[in-house]
This record gives structure tokens, C-alpha cells and sequence, in this order.
């Protein structure tokens, strides 16, 4: 009997349900060529136009309807008109907290080096997977906001570093480096946050000590980032915390092609609740409704779904053809220098998967 996964798609706003079309086209296709299993998908149209007809981002009750789902697909929040921190908050941040997805997985993988702005380097030399801590440290709301206008005014934001939450991120970046045979990195700044990140140093010594198999680097976050420029092939997997790792990620998806081909996925590694699968890039109102948008990131993160649920054959695959695309074609959206529409990149890929069995 064929295993069914249940997928609640939340397309969102903007560009989003245009690049989750194409990723659903892709999974449906996946699942159809593979046999074994198939995807039932359940729509949610949750997001800032629900927002403006309901005066709220999902139902009040929605992570009780998104609890039992095998995954999260999402497209992309935020709108003109609804403020970031309400959409960002409300939505994806409820569901990542509610959910535990505490692991934030962000492959830096460059697939052509047309689309790497960095004439020094090989396609082969920028191949990381950031792994960013996404439950706490300096994003988990803490602090204060003392004499608010007034003269003497003060605000305090605190980084909030658990043992539970350092250990827990570092332990998960240890056993995915084990499992790939590949260097483990820390980006901290043990120098001058002289209490989160020293603690975060000794946790990764210390974790670090049941795998003495994993070579090990640590580097400030400042000279990572000039590493991450210059040498990107000293990264191989990386762990770090919430803030370093979204300035990161984002250096890394410059490296790469840009947010059109950046992924990313939520996690919550012991599956006790649906982990997240969305591209990092936002709802982008400049292009929206225009079929402009690159739909390759929004794949690129049904691959990792794929690939969390143990198929990484067709993950692998996936991630093939869209070097395909970037190298060998010109059905690529305007962001890489083609101009074919988001529609038509989905079909083109689509075709391949079916001409290549
Ligand atoms: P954005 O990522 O939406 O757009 C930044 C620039 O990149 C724009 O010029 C856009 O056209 C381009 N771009 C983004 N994705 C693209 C794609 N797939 N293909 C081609 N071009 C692409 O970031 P921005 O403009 O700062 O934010 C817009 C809204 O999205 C805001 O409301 C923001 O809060 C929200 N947002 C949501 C995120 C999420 O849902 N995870 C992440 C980032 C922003
Ligand atoms: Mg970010």
C-alpha cells in the first residue's frame, strides 16, 4: 500500500502561492514517478489578506488544525498595509515556536558560477549547510523598553543562551557532521559577549568531546564572515546562533544566486511535531502577480521535505536539476538573467523529471 504524506500548504502572501505552485507541481510528480507514496495537500489561506478580513493572521485554534500534519510548506508573510513584526510574529514565529522547530537548515550550495558574484572561487569551493539555532538566543523577545520618550529612555534586549537550547543545536550539528563525514564549524564571538558566547564555546567543547571523530572549528562571527568570502571552502557544516545566523545565511544566499534560489527548513528533529519547509526569501510585493518570481528556492525546499522524510535520492535529484537549469538552459526567471515566467520554469522542470527516469 502506497504511504500517504499530508502536507499543509500555507501559500501566504505575494509571490508566495506563485512559487508554491511550482513546488507542489514538483512533489506531485516526485511522488507520481516514484510509486511508493503519495502527497495529500490541505490548503491554508492564512497571511495578511486573511489578516485584513479577519483582523488576525491564522484561526485562533490554527496550530491545533496544523499539529498533526506530516509537514509544513509555506510560501512567504508580510504585505504593505500589515505591519512585519504582526505577520512575522503571529504566523511563521507561532508556528516555529509552537512547534519546536528548533534547527534551521540553510544549504550554501553554489550550482553554477554564473550565479556566484566571487571570480576567485570554483562552483566546488562554496558547498556548506548552516546550521542556525531558531527557538532562542538573541531573537527570543527578551528585554525592556525603560522611560519609553522620554529623555532618559533605555532599552535592553537580551540574548536568551539555555543549556537545553545550546546543547540541544550543537548536539544536532554534531550528529549531522558524524553522519556526512564533514567538518563542524562554530561561529560564536566568545570575545566580547562574554557570557552567551563563552557559554556557547564551552557547550561545544564540551558536546564536542562525545565526538571526537567530527574535526572541529571555531571562529568569531566577524572573521567567519570574511572567511565565508574569501575562503568558502573552509565551511562545511556550520552551527550557530539565531542572529549570527540569519546575517549568515544571507551573506551565504549572495554567494549563491540570491534569495530566488535560497531554502531553507524548519526542524523539529524528533518529530514530534510537523517541521517547516519554505523558502527564505519574503513575499516580495515588487514582482508579485507578475510572474516573475523564481520558483527554484521554493523547490529547492520541497527537496529538503523529501529528504527529511528519507528520500534523499529524490531530494538529490532535485537539486541536480535545477543546476541543470541554472547551466544548460535559458527557462530561468528574470532574477538569473532569463525571462521566462514562474510558471513556465515549474513545467520545464516538471519535463525533466519525467525525461530523465
Ligand atoms: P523579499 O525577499 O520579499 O524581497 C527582496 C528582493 O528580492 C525584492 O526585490 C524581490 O523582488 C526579490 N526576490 C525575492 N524573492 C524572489 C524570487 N523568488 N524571485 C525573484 N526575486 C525575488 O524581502 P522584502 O522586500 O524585504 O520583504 C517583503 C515582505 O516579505 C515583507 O513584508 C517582509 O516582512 C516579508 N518577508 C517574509 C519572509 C518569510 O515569509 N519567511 C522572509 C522575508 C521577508
Ligand atoms: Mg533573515
Amino acid at each position: 500500500m502506497k504511504k500517504t504524506y499530508h502536507i499543509a500548504v500555507i501559500p501566504g502572501d505575494g509571490i508566495g502561492p506563485e512559487v508554491i505552485n511550482e513546488g507542489v507541481k514538483v512533489l506531485k510528480k516526485v511522488a507520481e514517478l516514484d510509486g511508493r507514496f503519495e502527497f495529500k495537500f490541505a490548503y491554508f489561506p492564512w497571511g495578511c489578506e486573511y489578516y485584513s478580513k479577519h483582523g488576525k493572521m491564522m484561526d485562533d485554534d490554527g496550530i491545533e488544525q496544523l499539529k498533526n500534519f506530516d509537514a509544513i510548506y509555506l510560501g512567504a508573510v508580510g504585505y504593505p498595509g500589515v505591519p512585519d513584526h504582526i505577520s512575522l510574529w503571529d504566523l511563521l514565529l507561532k508556528i516555529r515556536k509552537s512547534f519546536d522547530q528548533y534547527v534551521n537548515l540553510r544549504p550554501i550550495t553554489c550550482l553554477s558560477e554564473d550565479v556566484c558574484p566571487l571570480k576567485h572561487v570554483k562552483k566546488e569551493d562554496i558547498d556548506m549547510l548552516i546550521i542556525r539555532e531558531n527557538s532562542e538566543g538573541e531573537y527570543a523577545g527578551a528585554g525592556d523598553w525603560l522611560f519609553k520618550d522620554k529623555k532618559e529612555e533605555v532599552v535592553l534586549q537580551t540574548g536568551v543562551f539555555s543549556r537545553k537550547g545550546t546543547e540541544r543545536i550543537i548536539r544536532y550539528a554534531f550528529e549531522t557532521a558524524r553522519k556526512a563525514g564533514k567538518a563542524l564549524t562554530s561561529v560564536s564571538k566568545g570575545n566580547a559577549l562574554n557570557y552567551s558566547m563563552v557559554f556557547w564555546d564551552q557547550i561545544f567543547a564540551e558536546v564536542g568531546r562525545e565526538y571526537p571523530d567530527v574535526e572541529t572549528y571555531s571562529y568569531l562571527v566577524d572573521a567567519a564572515s570574511m572567511f565565508m568570502v574569501q575562503q568558502p571552502k573552509r565551511f562545511e557544516i556550520v552551527v550557530t546562533s539565531n542572529l549570527f545566523g540569519d546575517i549568515l545565511t544571507d551573506l551565504g544566499a549572495a554567494l549563491t544566486g540570491g534569495l530566488g534560489l535560497a531554502a531553507g527548513a524548519n526542524i523539529n528533529p524528533e518529530r514530534k511535531y510537523p517541521s517547516m519547509f519554505e523558502p527564505v526569501h519574503g513575499s516580495a510585493p515588487d514582482i508579485s502577480g507578475q510572474g516573475k518570481a523564481n520558483p527554484l528556492a521554493s523547490i529547492w525546499s520541497a527537496s529538503q521535505m523529501l529528504d527529511f522524510f528519507g528520500f534523499e535520492e529524490h531530494s538529490k535529484r532535485l537539486i541536480k536539476i535545477i543546476e541543470k537549469l541554472l547551466k544548460e538552459t535559458e527557462c530561468l526567471t528574470p532574477d538569473m538573467g532569463g525571462n521566462a515566467l514562474t510558471g513556465d520554469v515549474g513545467d520545464f522542470f516538471v519535463n525533466i523529471l519525467e525525461s530523465e527516469l
